[in-house]
């Protein structure tokens, strides 16, 4: 089977004039002729090469432009440069052998098909010739065009030693598999399973890399699934695998909160490709094994797993080396709002618990009721249909009070510097419970959200605590006036 139509650029040919030139083999490989015969445009580019990589990298980018730069790891003999948006890796043929301890290998020089052997997949295995007499020619010596079109992740040795050697690729098996939607053959699996424990190996981070990508998946679900069958799931995420199962005791069973995370994950992949939104649906209900109870004649409830699952993020965050800044928090608080938005679909719910809301989501507010709708996962239609325009309802109402109020960026009116110098006090609690008194008298809708109206609020505040003013709502707004004028300067 010929390619030549595909790998038609100048990298491609001057690689294909030199090694025909100095009688040399050189492949391109991999990703990018999976990716090719997939049809999916790919910008890496691995050429394999039966001799120095080094070397060739720089005469084929000598050539193309003298002042290309190249960059090359001599130990372990890659080189590579960027043209045009695509990056051209450059490597020697190569044999490896595995240390029990590492994933790093001892290298040896090889031919094509060794290389081809020591990679992961045979999807993943297979080469290009770039030599003129067979040009184009796909190289599989594992079969890996037929496992591509019959959708198999399949290793080209025993998946126990593929495995054994780099775990890192079980959980790219599954990444594989989740967004190529692909099966992963049968002894290949088992060999995932009896190798769970040499994932001690990897770093979290890796781990995160393969979780990411099995997260923005079209499908994320496929992942979830595999890692869970496989074992590997208990393993790096024991919080989700303690969703699973179901239980039931006087004739009624709760629902699967693995399985329902998991169709949520997907309704909301199919919204958004925002990855932290995609890992807020994914932990939505964690809190919810810890917060199980059976109430008699009542039946099973979560109370409060909302909260209890906010307080996890940080502990789960922090051990899987997940980031622990702004998108922590962002996770966080998703997964604290996600039961406030249906409340306020009932008729007499006061603006007063928009406000609230608008107040606490900020400019996530948006993210956060798409979550909320995400999480409709009834199978009966016209149970959706409802509760999707009870949702509407509920964006009606934030649009309205925002609108109205304009409290979703609310930036207190009067600041505690301001409340220092109206009582002459430094730094002290009164001024925090000054700033709280305010905002919760504009939240719950007694005054609106300008100086006037929490001036005047704050000096039936200081009547009741006895506090003195030392200069005037003039003075103070003279003050601020002059320090602005100061800061535009
Ligand atoms: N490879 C491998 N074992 C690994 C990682 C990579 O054998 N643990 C090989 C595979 O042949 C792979 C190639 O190196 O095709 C390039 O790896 P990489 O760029 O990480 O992945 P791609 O297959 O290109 O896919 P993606 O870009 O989606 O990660």
């Amino acid at each position: 089977m010929k390619f030549s139509e595909n790998i038609q650029n100048i990298v491609f040919q001057y690689v294909s004039d030199i090694v025909t030139g100095q009688e040399q083999e050189a492949y391109v490989i991999g990703g990018f002729v999976r990716d090719l015969i997939l049809g999916r445009g790919s910008k890496d580019v691995d050429i394999v090469v039966e001799g120095s990589g080094i070397k060739l990298a720089r005469d084929v980018a000598h050539r193309i432009d003298p002042k290309i730069r190249v960059s090359y790891f001599k130990s372990y003999g890659t080189a590579m440069f960027r043209y045009k948006d695509t990056e051209y890796e450059f490597v020697g043929a190569r044999k490896e052998s595995y240390n029990h301890d590492s994933r790093n290998p001892i290298v040896e020089d090889g031919t094509v098909k060794d290389d081809q052997l020591r990679r992961d997949f045979t999807i993943n295995a297979l080469a290009l010739s770039l030599h003129q007499d067979n040009y184009g020619e796909l190289i599989d010596p594992f079969n890996g065009y037929s496992d591509l079109k019959r959708g198999i992740i399949r290793t080209p040795r025993d998946p126990k030693v593929t495995f054994s050697d780099d775990p890192l690729r079980m959980l790219r098996a599954i990444r594989f598999a989740t967004q190529l939607n692909f099966h992963i053959d049968e002894e290949a699996f088992d060999a995932i399973v009896s190798n769970v424990e040499r994932l001690k190996i990897i770093s979290k981070e890796r781990i995160n890399e393969e979780l990411h990508k099995i997260i923005l998946a079209p499908e994320p679900s496929v992942g979830f699934k595999l890692l869970a069958k496989s074992g590997i799931l208990s393993y790096v995420f024991p919080e989700l695998s303690a969703m699973q199962g179901v239980e039931k005791r006087e004739g009624m069973a709760h629902k699967d909160n693995f399985f329902h995370s998991l169709k949520v994950l997907d309704n909301l992949a199919r919204l958004t490709d925002d990855l932290w939104l995609r890992w807020a649906a994914l932990l939505h209900d964690i809190g919810k094994p810890r917060t199980k109870r059976f109430v008699e004649e009542h039946g099973w409830t979560f109370h409060g797993h909302e909260y209890k699952g906010a307080k996890m993020i940080p502990g789960i965050f922090k051990r899987m080396k997940l980031p622990l800044n702004q998108k922590m928090k962002y996770v966080q608080k998703m997964v604290s709002l996600h039961m406030r938005p249906i409340i306020l679909v009932e008729d007499e719910v006061t603006d007063s618990a928009v406000r609230r809301l608008l107040f606490e989501a900020g400019d996530e507010i948006d993210d956060l009721m798409t979550l909320c709708e995400a999480d409709i996962t009834s199978k009966n239609h016209e149970k959706v249909q409802r509760y999707l325009h009870n949702y509407q309802i509920v964006r009606k109402k934030l649009l309205e009070v925002e609108q109205k109020d304009r409290v979703r960026n609310f930036q207190p009116p009067i600041t505690g510097e301001m409340i220092m110098q109206a009582f002459d006090i430094g730094p002290s609690r009164i001024i925090g419970d000054i700033k709280q008194a305010i905002k919760n008298a504009i939240l719950d809708g007694e005054i609106s959200n300008n100086f006037d109206d929490a001036w005047a609020f704050m000096e039936g505040f200081a009547a009741e605590n006895n506090l003195k003013f030392v200069r005037s709502k003039n003075d103070i707004t003279l003050i601020q006036g002059q320090a602005k004028s100061e800061d535009d300067r």
